[in-house]
């Protein structure tokens, strides 16, 4: 056998048996070398596809079977823990057991501490290791993928925290740390105290171009000339596709994605087999039916887009679409390349600007680059990968090559000292029990990679001076008191670091929740939209004048007045986005949302989780304030925007299957409560529009179950007390 097999542990040793896998690549002989199996800490920065992700199941495998000590996982995307888990789980029988949670803010700590091996998004390991629960101590190993997500603004500061909140709750985990894409990387490494492995190797080579006037120069020096129909992206596809190749093609905003998309299904033509089964699939499985029906559109010439408008169903359905071969080019937008796993032979970088609020239209990241470039070449299928930017002249050109081709990723920076997020990890760590004193605040902070990262001579007595005004702020804001060198939480700074709530944003809800004299859905909609945490739609002067009119009783009723051109444009997008989803949990249809806001079925989801965390704490907030009516008022506006569903169907959408039409369906037949869907036959429940007999048969069992459980207590209780919404009949 192998040498490098041999010193797998006999669980490694099995999986990698099973995949059939004859030898470890060569990044990963290297990690093994350096002691992944012996306990050591790693930094793996090594190429795409190199198999980080591989190695690090087979770590947390071993973990799990041969060394008996639980793993954590943590991921970027939800999407991504699901992937992960289930590829795990092929091979439970080994003996291990595996739980995914991805809620900021869920309750399902008792089952993770059941499992052997977690997988979690980071906002999830955040959330448990504030919470210390007592399983925390049997973990021997903590994986984070996509380490370089240290350098994103929002989610930085969440990984860092969490890493070091690790070390000081398990001293001797070990941390394996996965990038592609890290120019810093021995930084980063001394920062983990962990082994650096880094390599540029890839099981497919790269070839990387630039494309001007119907010609690709390559970096090293050919020059091929294309058959030129239409623009250029069009041209390039059609060269790959005709050659039995597949192309991933990135696009900048959804408009062009789906533009895009459209252009390249005109010039395919004759080199499409049309994979109607699949386009039938995109139209039955998104929500929208304008955007299924254009993208049905689309599949049927062999070409799709895919961007986080989508909803996930969707978004899957192109997916497996892609890899089985069916759809030959896929458009996605630059946002999305992280979370894509969908290898093609050639990658076009089709625009290299982005828009950033703020700021205009600016030059993607050398780093974001890298990571499209690397999904060029899908194993076992090509030779060889090829990632192609777009110029549209010589000049142009020459920039991309310079920028891009030649350039490096932006080294990883991290964002702990931004003040906001210094009062938030300063509470975290005192309300958590991860520092009792001023001292140990300062020490939590002087072990970040930002400490190591700031030049400055004085960087001590500045950090001091910055960690005393941190606290200060948090002790005026009532989140922590002082006494002599030791801070305490309040019951209030513990209850808003349980509900994961940043302290600026608990400190919004708790004014304006305050002020607020009769709520109404949209009060309580805009007080949780307004939060940083909630993206929010875009405000056009121009066109929006209704928002100025809202706004102006809005912002009255809740007392907010904005003294800046900043601020006043913070709101009004804040009243746009609150009036959009109003108008969704009054059961207005998806395709009108997306006619009027432009609100897509993959936002409708990502504002429904966001709700179903912020809601649930502004709630718990409302509680703590002694206002019981507005404590009511949140929590009804969660489950309302959470379902799209007016006030009197939240009962019936808690039904597995049964989702805001069904349930107005169900409603209106007469079936208005859990109780009248346990008691109904078959036969009734099953002659209701969009219910069949097999849907029946298991919302009559789930109905059981439910109030079996007693979870109508809550919805109930709302009924009870009858909250007023605005808009209800
Ligand atoms: N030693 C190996 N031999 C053959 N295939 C492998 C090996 N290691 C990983 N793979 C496969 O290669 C692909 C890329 O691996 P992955 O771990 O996802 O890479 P990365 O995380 O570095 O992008 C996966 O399909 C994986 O199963
Ligand atoms: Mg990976």
């Amino acid at each position: 056998m192998d040498a490098v097999l041999a010193e797998l542990p006999d669980a490694a040793l099995k999986v990698v048996r099973r995949r059939g896998i004859a030898s470890l690549f060569p990044p990963q002989e290297q990690a093994v070398r350096a002691g992944l199996f012996r306990g050591r800490s790693l930094l793996l920065s090594t190429g795409t596809a190199s198999g980080k992700s591989f190695l690090a199941e087979l770590l947390l495998i071993s973990a799990a079977v041969d060394w008996g000590v639980k793993g954590i996982l943590a991921v970027p995307l939800r999407s991504l823990a699901y992937e992960r888990a289930g590829s795990l789980r092929m091979n439970s029988d080994l003996g291990f057991e595996v739980a995914v949670s991805t809620g900021e803010y869920d309750s399902l700590d008792g089952r993770l501490g059941r499992s052997d091996i977690m997988v979690v998004t980071y906002e999830k390991l955040d959330s448990v290791l504030r919470r210390r629960p007592r399983w925390l101590s049997s973990v021997g190993v903590l994986v984070v993928d996509e380490l370089h997500y240290i350098n994103d603004p929002k989610r930085g500061p969440t990984i860092e925290a969490s890493i070091l909140r690790a070390r000081a709750a398990l001293g001797d985990v070990q941390v394996l740390g996965l990038s592609a894409t890290l120019s810093n990387a021995g930084e980063l490494a001394d920062w983990l105290g962990a082994g650096l492995v880094a390599s540029d190797w890839r099981p497919v080579p790269l070839r990387e171009g630039v494309y001007v006037r119907g010609r690709i120069t390559f970096a090293d020096g050919e020059v091929r000339a294309l058959d030129v129909r239409g623009g250029p992206v069009e041209s390039l596809v059609r060269d790959t596709v005709a050659s039995g190749g597949q192309a991933l093609v990135f696009a900048s905003t959804r408009a062009s994605a789906v533009n895009l998309a459209q252009r390249i299904s005109a010039a395919l033509g004759d080199l499409c087999d049309p994979p109607l089964d699949v386009a039938k699939e995109v139209e039955s499985s998104s929500p929208s039916r304008s955007l299924g029906e254009k993208l049905a559109q689309a599949v049927r010439r062999c070409v799709a887009f895919h961007h986080a408008g989508l909803d996930m169903n969707t978004r899957n359905v192109v997916e497996r679409g892609f890899r089985s071969g069916s759809i030959r080019a896929v458009v996605a937008t630059t946002t999305l390349a992280a979370g894509l796993n969908l290898p093609a032979r050639r990658v076009i970088v089709a625009e290299h600007k982005r828009y950033e609020p703020g700021l205009g239209w600016e030059d993607i990241p050398v780093s974001d680059y890298k990571q499209m470039a690397g999904r060029a070449g899908r194993p076992g299928l090509d030779d060889i990968g090829e990632a192609i930017l777009v110029a549209s002249d010589g000049r142009e050109a020459g920039y991309l090559f310079e920028r891009y081709i030649n350039g490096v990723p932006e080294p990883v920076r991290s964002k702990m000292f931004l003040g906001h997020v210094m009062r938030a990890q300063a509470l975290s760590a005192v309300a958590s029990g991860y520092a009792r004193t001023v001292d140990e605040v300062e020490w939590f902070f002087r072990r970040s990679l930002a400490y190591g990262q700031s030049a400055s001579a004085h960087r001590d007595s500045a950090l001091r001076s910055r960690v005393l005004d941190v606290i200060e702020e948090l002790g005026r804001n009532g989140f922590v008191e002082l006494q002599g060198d030791y801070v305490y939480p309040t019951p209030l700074g513990r209850r808003v670091n349980e509900l994961y709530l940043d302290p600026d944003t608990a400190g919004r809800y708790l004014a304006m929740t305050r002020s607020l004299g009769d709520g109404y859905l949209e009060h309580y909609v805009f007080i949780v939209v307004s939060s940083d945490e909630v993206p929010k739609l875009r405000f056009r002067r121009g066109s929006d004048k209704w928002v100025q009119r809202v706004a102006a009783r809005l912002l009255g009723d809740l007392g907010i007045e904005c003294g800046d051109y900043e601020c006043e444009v913070e709101a009004m997008s804040a009243v746009k986005t609150a009036v959009a989803l109003g108008d969704w949990a009054d059961e207005v249809p998806e395709d009108a949302l997306m006619q009027r806001y432009d609100l897509a079925p993959g936002d409708l989801k990502m504002y429904s989780d966001l709700f179903d965390w912020l809601g649930r704490a502004a709630a718990r907030l409302a509680d703590y304030l002694g206002l019981e009516q507005h404590a009511l008022g949140f929590e009804t506006a969660r489950l309302r925007i959470m379902y799209g569903v007016r006030e009197e169907l939240v009962e019936l959408v808690q039904l597995p299957g049964v989702g805001r039409v069904r349930a107005r369906s169900l409603y209106n037949a007469g079936f208005r409560t859990l109780d009248d869907v346990a008691s109904a036959s078959v036969r009734d429940l099953a002659a209701v529009r969009g219910i069949g007999d097999s849907l029946a048969r298991s919302i009559i069992e789930e109905a059981r179950r439910l109030l079996d459980a007693g979870s109508r207590r809550a919805t109930v209780r709302l009924r009870r007390i009858g909250v007023g919404v605005l808009g209800d009949p």
